[in-house]
């Protein structure tokens, strides 16, 4: 291999050890997805049952892609490039490569915008609980809370109130209003891009092989505890028992596919990056396999074993049901409270999620400083710059708008789909490209072991239609209630026809209707559809006159709070729009800049290291 500098693109770098690169890539798997997202999944998902989907999604997409991103990492690093347009451009040199490329930056950057607020929460915890702020606040509401059912009401409402308005999610505008949050997020903002800066070895690498094990060791302390814990076995059947019945929910398996994508964050581009600073002969199967297994150690052991069993301990069947942000940031602090030494074990459980959101969130800036530093031949202070600039007016967007975590979730739900779009790119351009045989073979160069021989044929057809039906069965089930919510005039009739709803709710209150009933004389007043429109001249008297509390103990016409609540809801869905459009424009612009790198500064490069024989037969 050449160690001759190639211009501009000559690879820099290289991983300092074998345990370095896979603690990095373990790094930027392991993160909330394994503590919070996926106990929340299997547990409403069919407990012991659902880790059938979940293996097979593991072996047939997990396993293979991430086998593939390697070896194509591997084989870009070759040509000098770090950055993923340049990593597809040296191997197909069409149009689409780069629009692959464009793809494997966007989708790391955009779920930055977003993530850095989750880790910025964790962090915010962590100094609540080792600050005592917590105790104070359960003593607190707990005052007045006479039996154990009414405790369990007073902390988890507590802590759901402190997630509301501490988070954000009551009001836009508020997490910039509010001060404190802002400096937490500066922080976290801060310690990623001072350890970027640092760069692969010195910085992301030398941080993980810390940070790893110490969370790691965390978590496994954590468990011990709550292992420890009388009656835990009750828990443990409780998130584990197998519902076989519920493996015939389509739903259940796309669930498992989902996570298993989110949670090793392979194909949309961080290992391709990250493998590109291997050495040509460096084992890309064994290495893959043990950062994959790490993930897997993290999320079934340690994920699987302590919040959902020690909610149900605390705080009952019902408590340990919950989404992501339920289980993360209401159910575990008010877990805390219950727990001996909750204060401790708290403050450690949200460093850690501190710790492990930080080793992923690096892995999402890098792809963009390569590039910038690859393909326009950018220093290592300007690109941090530029990117810290992209990344703060996203995050600062995501932060304004936070009220129901709205352009959260709206970017999450996007970043998802673009995902799949790029995973699938990628194992195709694998099979079909590259080509499946010639693939495998550049995989087992310098492998420890030999991947099965199966491998082929797996990465050709099996991995590819198992992505597509993937992929139709998620847009056809989330697809139309997303575009819905992009839609303003209909937003805007489904809020007021909801506030009108309420009154006549109301108005019927004292008859005890059956559910269905209710809906028939709502739907005899109002129109049948959630969106139909509001006629106030067909309204009879009682409910056109009728008044409805308007917040600050104002009451205001049910005319006027509809108007409201449809300004409100329209406002909404044009910032799903904005979010979405704002992503295209992203995807767009990456684009033409890949295309104009690729024809300069990216292109010579690649041409200059051909040049000197090193060209991989195969990329042509
Ligand atoms: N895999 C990470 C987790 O399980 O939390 C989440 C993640 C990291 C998603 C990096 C996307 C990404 F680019």
């Amino acid at each position: 291999m050449s160690t001759q500098p190639v211009e501009g693109c000559q690879r820099k770098e290289n991983w300092g050890s074998r345990i370095g690169v896979v603690l990095a890539v373990a790094g930027s798997a392991v993160g909330l997805g394994n503590f919070l997202r996926f106990p929340g999944q299997a547990v409403n998902n069919g407990g012991g049952a659902f880790m059938i989907p979940y293996i097979l999604s593991f072996l047939l997409v997990g396993i293979p892609i991430a086998w593939c991103e390697w070896t194509i990492g591997r084989l870009g690093g070759r040509y000098g490039q770090n950055n993923a347009p340049g990593i597809m451009f040296a191997i197909w040199r069409r149009s689409p490569a780069k629009l692959l490329g464009a793809l494997a930056l966007l989708v790391p950057v955009v779920i930055y915008m977003y993530y850095i607020l989750l880790e910025a929460w964790c962090l915010d915890y962590a100094i609540h609980f080792a600050t005592g702020r917590f105790d104070h606040l359960f003593a607190e509401t707990t005052r007045n809370a006479s039996g154990h059912a009414d405790q369990i009401k007073a902390v988890v409402g507590a802590t759901r109130d402190f997630f509301h308005t501490n988070c954000g999610l009551k009001a836009h505008g508020s997490l910039l209003a509010g001060g404190r949050m802002i400096w937490v997020v500066l922080f976290s903002f801060l310690v990623n891009f001072v350890i970027i800066y640092r760069g692969v070895t010195k910085g992301i690498e030398s941080f993980c092989k810390w940070a790893m094990p110490l969370l790691i060791l965390c978590a496994i302390v954590i468990l011990v505890r709550v292992l420890t814990l009388p009656h835990i076995s009750a828990g443990l059947g409780f998130m584990w028992n197998p519902d076989w019945a519920r493996l015939r929910d389509a739903k259940v398996w796309l669930a498992a596919a989902g996570q298993i994508f989110f949670s090793l964050s392979v194909g949309f581009g961080l290992i391709l990056v990250y493998a590109s600073y291997l050495r040509e002969n460096d084992d890309v199967v064994l290495t893959s396999l043990s950062a994959s297994s790490t993930n897997e150690f993290c999320e079934v052991i340690l994920g699987g074993m302590i919040v959902v069993p020690a909610a149900f301990l605390f705080l009952g069947a019902a408590g340990a049901k919950g989404g992501t942000f339920d289980l993360g940031f209401i159910t575990v602090p008010a877990i805390m409270h219950f727990m001996p030494l909750g204060r401790l074990f708290g403050a450690m459980w949200f460093g850690l999620l501190f710790l492990a959101a930080v080793t992923s969130s690096l892995s999402m800036l890098q792809p963009a400083i390569a590039f910038l530093e690859d393909g326009f031949g950018l220093r290592r202070r300007a690109s941090v710059a530029v990117l810290g600039l992209v990344t703060a007016i996203g995050a600062a967007f995501t932060m304004y708008f936070s009220k129901g975590a709205l352009a959260l979730d709206h970017t999450d739900f996007w970043c998802n789909l673009f995902m799949i779009v790029a995973a699938t790119g990628m194992v195709l351009m694998f099979g079909w490209v590259i080509g499946a045989e010639r693939g495998v073979e550049e995989m087992n160069r310098g492998a420890d072991f030999r991947v099965p021989r199966f491998m082929p044929v797996l990465l050709r057809y099996v991995t590819p239609a198992f992505l597509v039906a993937i992929l139709v069965a998620w847009t056809w089930q989330t697809a139309p209630s997303h575009l819905e919510r992009m839609n303003p005039d209909k937003q805007a009739r489904i809020a007021a026809r909801a506030v009108y709803a309420g009154v006549v709710k109301k108005h019927y209150a004292g008859r005890k209707l059956a559910k269905k009933e209710m809906e028939q004389k709502t739907a005899a007043l109002l129109g049948a559809e959630k969106d139909a429109a509001i006629d106030a001249a067909k309204l009879p008297a009682w409910l056109a006159d009728a008044t409805v509390a308007g917040g600050h103990g104002k009451e205001l016409s049910v005319a006027e709070a509809a108007a409201r609540r449809a300004a409100e809801a329209r406002s909404d869905a044009n910032i799903a729009r904005y979010v979405f459009l704002g992503i295209v424009a992203f995807l767009i612009l990456l684009y033409v800049l890949a295309d104009i790198a690729c024809r300069t500064r990216i292109g010579r490069s690649i041409r200059r290291v051909e040049d000197e024989g090193i060209a991989w037969e195969a990329a042509k």
